[in-house]
């Protein structure tokens, strides 16, 4: 979702990067679409899909929950934590060095294997949708989380969208 908010420059990033007539897009490209990767990193901070972690501890007999949400949105970590700004990966430390404050992919020894994979593949999946069509919110309607489901989704996600007017080359 947080792509939209960063529509225009990560179209303009698409023609820098591949060129302005949008050859197909080369696996060697998608790591110099930096923009795109830091949207994604920050939609990933303030709409991370799984919001809880849970560990049983062994000695004493306890379970621990480990929260991405509650965590990427802590106010003495993160600045202007509410905010969309996926220009907050520029600056080192982002989130004042704190060791678990961004754990989309989860920490230790149960962390996701998939996440340079993940990356791969959604900007992959962007790049072509951002090539080809031009979103827009219907009526500034945002969509809420949907916490019902084991994977967050957006909650009545409408969206309208148009083709570009320039086509990539096929
Ligand atoms: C945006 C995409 C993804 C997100 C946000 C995500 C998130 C996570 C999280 C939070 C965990 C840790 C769960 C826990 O500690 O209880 C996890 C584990 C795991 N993920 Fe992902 N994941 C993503 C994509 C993928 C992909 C593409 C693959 C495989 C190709 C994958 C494979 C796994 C596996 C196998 C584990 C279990 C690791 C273990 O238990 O040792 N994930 N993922």
């Amino acid at each position: 979702m947080g792509f939209f908010l960063a529509r225009d420059r990560c179209y303009s990033e698409q023609k820098r990067v591949c060129g302005d007539d949008l050859p197909p897009l080369h696996y060697d490209q998608l790591k110099d679409l930096s923009l795109l990767d830091r949207c994604l990193k920050e939609t990933l901070r303030l709409r991370p899909p799984i919001m809880t972690m849970m560990r049983m501890a062994k000695t004493p007999q306890d379970t621990r929950c480990v929260s991405p949400t509650v965590n990427h949105r802590l106010q003495d970590t993160w600045s202007e934590r509410l905010d969309f700004n996926p220009d907050r990966y520029l600056h080192d430390n982002p989130a004042a060095g704190e060791k678990f404050a961004y754990i989309p992919f989860g920490a230790g020894r149960h962390r996701c294997i998939g996440e340079n994979f993940a990356y791969v593949q959604i900007k992959t999946i962007w790049s072509t949708m951002l090539r080809l069509l031009d979103f827009e919110l219907v009526d500034g309607h945002f969509p809420a989380v949907n916490y019902t489901t084991m994977i967050h989704t957006p909650r009545n996600p409408i969206i309208r969208y148009k083709r570009r007017k320039t086509q990539p080359q096929q």
